[in-house]
C-alpha cells in the first residue's frame, strides 16, 4: 500500500496554489508516473497558460503532454478522494500514517507509528462535523482522558486526546486481531463455550470501568476486538458518543449514528442518569447476537428495532437456538431485561452467573433475580422479568425453583381455604 512508508516529496509542491492539484502532483510522483522533474516542468508550463487567464489544470496538461494516460487520471482520482481522509491523520505531530484500519458511523480509524516510542497505535480521527460541536469535543476530551488512566488487559488501552489541524483525535492501543462483528459476519452462531468466554472477559472490563465510574454506553460487537492470541478487548472505552436524546434523533430523518441494534432502553428513552445496567444490556444483545446468529430485535428503521427493545418481548435465545443451554438463555434474558432493576445490578453479579455456567453450573444470580421478580408479580398481579422460566434446579436442567414451588402451594392452600370457607358459608 502506498501509505505503508513515509512519503517525502522532493519539491516543493506545498508551493502550488491550488491544493487539489499539490495532492495529484504528490500521487504521480509517489506513483512513479512522473519524475519530480517532469512535474516540475509541467507546472512551470502550467502556470504560464493560466497567466493568460486560462483555468487548465495539471492533470489535464500531464495527460495532454502524453505522461499520464486518462484511465490513469481516473485512478488517480479516486486515490486523491482516499488521500482527503488521510490528510487530517497526516498532520498529527509525532506519528506516522501507516495505514486505513476501518471506518466507523462516526470516524475514520488509522494503523500508524509513534515515533517517539517507536510503537504502533490506532488513531481514530473524528470528522469536522463533530470536531465543530463544542459540548461534543468538551465530553470528548474529558471522557479521553479518563478513559486514559485505566489500565486494564481487556480493555483496548486509550493514550491520548488530542487536536490538529482542527480535527480531534484519540490515539489508543493497536489491536492485531478481529471483532466479534467479523465473527458473526456469516451469520451463523458463534460456539457457545466462545460466546461465554468472550462474554465473560468483557464484563471483566466493564466491571472495571465501572469501578471507576466510567459507563462505555455503546457495547456492541464492532467493539469487541479479540487479538491473535485470543484475549478480548474491549474498544472505544471513554469515547464520547454522539448520543443525547436517541428518541429525539431517531424522529430525524437521515441523522447519522449507529444501527440500535445493542442499546438499552433507558438510552433510547433519552434519560440522563445512565448507569452500568445500560452496558450490561447492550453486552447481553451481544451475547445474544453470538449464541442465536442474530440480533434480539430487528427491523427496517432504527426506530422500528428502538420500538421493540422498548416493549416487545425478547424470544429467548434457546428458543432460536436448540443446543443452548438452559444456564446462558437465563443470564441474557436477565442481561436485557426491559426494567434495568430486573437486570444483574452489577457486572461482578454478571460475572458469577458466566463463571458458574463455565463449569456447568446453573446461574444462581440470574435465578435468584427471577424468584425476586415473581415474587412482585405475586405482589402485584404483573409480570416483571420477561423471562417466563422458573429454574434454580441445581443440576441445570430447566424446572421450577424451590421457590415458586412453595409460593404455589401457599397460593393453592389459600384458594383451597377460600373455597372451604364458602362452601361452609353456602351451605
Ligand atoms: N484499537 C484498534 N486497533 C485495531 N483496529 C481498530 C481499533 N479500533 C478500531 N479498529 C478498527 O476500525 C474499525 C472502525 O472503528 P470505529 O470504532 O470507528 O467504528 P465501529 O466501532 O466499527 O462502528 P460504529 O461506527 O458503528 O461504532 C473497527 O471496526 C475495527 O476494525
Ligand atoms: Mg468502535
Amino acid at each position: 500500500m502506498w501509505l505503508e512508508s513515509s512519503v517525502t516529496v522532493p519539491y516543493g509542491i506545498e508551493l502550488m496554489s491550488d491544493f487539489e492539484d499539490s495532492q495529484f502532483a504528490r500521487l504521480v510522483v509517489e506513483r512513479k508516473l512522473c519524475t519530480p522533474n517532469e512535474v516540475g516542468l509541467v507546472r512551470a508550463e502550467l502556470k504560464t497558460i493560466n497567466k493568460n487567464g486560462k483555468s487548465q489544470s495539471l492533470k489535464d496538461l500531464l495527460t495532454e503532454r502524453g505522461f499520464i494516460t486518462p484511465s490513469q487520471v481516473t485512478r488517480l482520482n479516486m486515490a486523491v478522494d482516499e488521500d482527503s481522509m488521510y490528510r487530517p491523520a497526516q498532520q498529527i505531530p509525532g506519528f506516522q500514517i501507516l495505514s486505513k484500519l476501518g471506518q466507523g458511523a462516526m470516524a475514520v480509524v488509522f494503523k500508524a507509528k509513534q515515533l517517539s516510542l517507536d510503537r504502533l497505535v490506532a488513531i481514530k480521527v473524528l470528522p469536522k462535523r463533530l470536531s465543530e460541536n463544542q459540548e461534543f469535543v468538551d465530553r470528548f476530551y474529558q471522557e479521553g482522558r479518563a478513559a486514559a488512566r485505566l489500565n486494564h488487559p481487556n480493555i483496548v488501552q486509550a493514550f491520548d486526546v488530542g487536536e490538529s489541524g482542527g480535527y480531534h483525535y484519540f490515539v489508543m492501543e493497536y489491536i492485531d486481531g478481529k471483532t466479534v462483528y467479523d465473527l458473526l459476519s456469516d451469520g451463523t452462531p458463534v460456539d457457545e463455550s466462545e460466546a461465554v468466554r468472550v462474554t465473560l472477559q468483557a464484563a471483566i472490563a466493564l466491571e472495571h470501568a465501572h469501578a471507576q465510574k466510567l459507563i462505555h454506553r455503546d457495547v456492541k460487537p464492532k467493539n469487541l476486538m479479540i487479538t491473535q492470541s485470543g484475549t478480548v478487548k474491549l474498544a472505544d472505552m471513554g469515547l464520547a458518543r454522539e448520543m443525547g436524546d436517541y428518541a429525539t434523533a431517531a424522529a430525524e430523518a437521515g441523522r447519522a449514528y449507529g444501527t440500535p441494534y445493542y442499546i438499552s432502553p433507558e438510552q433510547i428513552r433519552g434519560e440522563i442518569n445512565i448507569d452500568p445496567r445500560a452496558d450490561i444490556y447492550g453486552l447481553g444483545a451481544t451475547f445474544y447476537h453470538m449464541v442465536a446468529g442474530k440480533v434480539p430485535f430487528d427491523g427496517t428503521t432504527p426506530s422500528a428495532v428502538m420500538h421493540k427493545h422498548l416493549k416487545e418481548p425478547l424470544i429467548p435465545a434457546d428458543h432460536l437456538n436448540k443446543s443452548l443451554s438452559a444456564g446462558v438463555g437465563e443470564i441474557i434474558e436477565v442481561m436485557m431485561a426491559k426494567d434495568p432493576a430486573d437486570r444483574y445490578s452489577s457486572c461482578t453479579e454478571l460475572i458469577a452467573d458466566l463463571e458458574a455456567v463455565t463449569r456447568l453450573e446453573p446461574p444462581l444470580q440470574a435465578r435468584k433475580k427471577y424468584d425476586h421478580a415473581l415474587l412482585q408479580d405475586l405482589a402485584t398481579g404483573t409480570r416483571v422479568v420477561q423471562t417466563g422460566r422458573g429454574t434454580t434446579a441445581t443440576d441445570g436442567q430447566t424446572g421450577p425453583s424451590t421457590l415458586t414451588i412453595i409460593m404455589g402451594i401457599v397460593i393453592a392452600l389459600s384458594l383451597l381455604g377460600n373455597a372451604v370457607l364458602i362452601a361452609i358459608l353456602l351451605s
